[in-house]
């Protein structure tokens, strides 16, 4: 193949090289485009073929179905791996030894303390708030508390942000949700590791003797690991472009999260078990609720269904259909909609609209029906998809910094009016 190449416009032909990636994707560097050809951009609206930035963190082939976090593979790292030790991967490029994840943990422990102020941001939201509202404006909310800026030439500064940050929002997580039950706020122990803190500080009841039950912290620490990163989606993007202006870690992080709720990202988890309830109390009629997917007049879609890159399928909704089975079986949990969730599923995979269009279930699909089975309310949904992508909005933070990206900030094509003259008030 040409290493370049060759654009013609009217009676001029350039020439811009082609990248290859480590995974022989390839792409056109159009760099130098506008100012070769005097003024032509390219225009892309969803950048559905623009790559906004090189990335060692995760590859992805939505054709194979192929997921990597640094190399490996999503099923490998569900199957065997903590989810801190995915974080630590994930941010730092490798797995950690025992004495590295051991001071990752203690040093995200030492700085899981919330200011105690931020409980009054908290009280003055109404008990009706969403906790994805909740959770952004609280993470915003904690650079006030902590106003250094991070040096990013400073390892040990960046390391710092990362464990705050790491450490603080289980606790605001935690805190949405025990606030809207009317339970007293509390946070990490020393004496447990990452995921058993959240699940303590997510359900202990202060009347109720706490145990960890194994089943829960297994399905927890596998959705945290499939949820975790997932290279330059809405939310991954907009951390990236925010913290591109040198904005700080945490509303960077709060920005993703606010990226995050819209359903036709994270807030598909909520989207995907309230569409199952409705189809439930409608009786069961799955056939209906296909035919409103199809209908171009109909704005309903099948949530859960469809994505930007997998046009074969998404490994995480395998890994996650396969756990809901387990984890229900295994909770003695009988869920009907696990089985209207199902029948959906296989009459979409042979209605040609679903096959031609290449839509299969995403990560949303299953993985409400298991957070409702380990007792997390459907309004958590994505603030539990919050909590596990963390560690991937840090990752790409960290690396659009350490590479010294230029702030984000793209071209337009303008449709507007032309000059025109400004007419007063009472001529109008
Ligand atoms: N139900 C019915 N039709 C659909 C669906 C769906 N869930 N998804 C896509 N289509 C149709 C579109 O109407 C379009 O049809 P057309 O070619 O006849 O116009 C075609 O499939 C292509 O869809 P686009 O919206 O162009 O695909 P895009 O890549 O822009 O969108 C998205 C991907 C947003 C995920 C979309 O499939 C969707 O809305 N799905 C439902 C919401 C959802 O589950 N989101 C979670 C995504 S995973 C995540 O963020 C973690």
């Amino acid at each position: 193949m040409s290493e370049t190449a060759r654009l013609i416009i009217g009676e001029n032909a350039y020439e811009f090289p082609l990248v290859k990636g480590t995974e022989n994707e390839v792409a056109i560097d159009v760099k130098q485009l506008r100012g070769a050809t005097n003024g032509v951009i390219t225009i892309d609206p969803g950048f559905k073929n623009t790559g906004s930035c090189e990335s060692a963190i995760t590859f992805l082939d939505g054709e194979k179905g192929i997921l990597r976090y640094r190399g490996y593979s999503i099923e490998e790292l569900a199957e065997e791996a903590s989810f801190l030790e995915v974080a630590y991967l994930l941010i730092f490029g490798d797995l950690p030894t025992r004495d590295q994840l051991s001071k990752f943990l203690a040093d995200i422990r030492d700085n899981s303390i919330v200011d105690e102020e931020v409980k009054k941001i908290l009280d003055s939201f109404p008990k009706s708030a969403h906790p994805m509202g909740v959770l952004s404006s609280l993470t915003a909310a904690l650079t006030a508390f902590n106003p250094e800026s991070v040096n990013v030439d400073s390892e040990a500064d960046m390391y710092n942000a990362i464990v705050r940050i790491m450490g603080k929002l289980p606790v605001l997580v935690a805190w949405a949700m025990r606030k809207k039950q009317g339970l007293p706020l509390i946070y990490a122990s020393e004496r447990l590791d990452y995921v058993d803190n959240i699940i303590r500080m997510m359900f202990l009841k202060p009347h109720k003797e706490f145990f960890i039950n194994p089943i829960i912290k297994n399905a927890l620490n596998k959705l945290l690991i499939l949820h975790a990163d997932h290279e330059q989606n809405c939310s991954a993007s907009t951390v990236r472009i925010v913290g591109s202006s040198h904005a700080g870690l945490f509303v960077s992080i709060a920005a993703g999260i606010s990226a995050l709720w819209g359903p036709l990202h994270g807030g598909a988890n909520q989207a995907v078990l309230e569409m199952l309830e409705a189809i439930k109390a409608d009786g069961g009629d799955t056939k209906k609720y296909m035919a409103k997917a199809k209908d171009k007049n109909d704005p309903f879609r099948l949530m859960g269904f469809g994505h930007r890159v997998y046009k074969n399928f998404d490994p995480r909704a395998r890994i996650i259909k396969k756990a809901a089975d387990e984890v229900l079986n295994d909770l003695g949990v009988e869920d009907p909609i696990l089985e209207i969730a199902k029948g959906l599923e296989k009459e979409a995979l042979e209605d040609p609209y679903f096959v031609d269009r290449k839509l299969y279930p995403n990560v949303d699909f299953y993985s409400g029906i298991i957070y409702r089975a380990l007792g997390i309310p459907v309004e958590m949904f994505t603030v539990m998809f919050a909590l596990g992508r963390l560690p991937g909005w840090i990752a790409q933070w960290r690396e659009m910094r350490l590479r010294k990206e230029p702030i984000g900030r793209p071209r337009q094509l303008y449709t507007g009016e032309n000059h025109r003259s400004f007419v007063n008030i009472d001529e109008r």
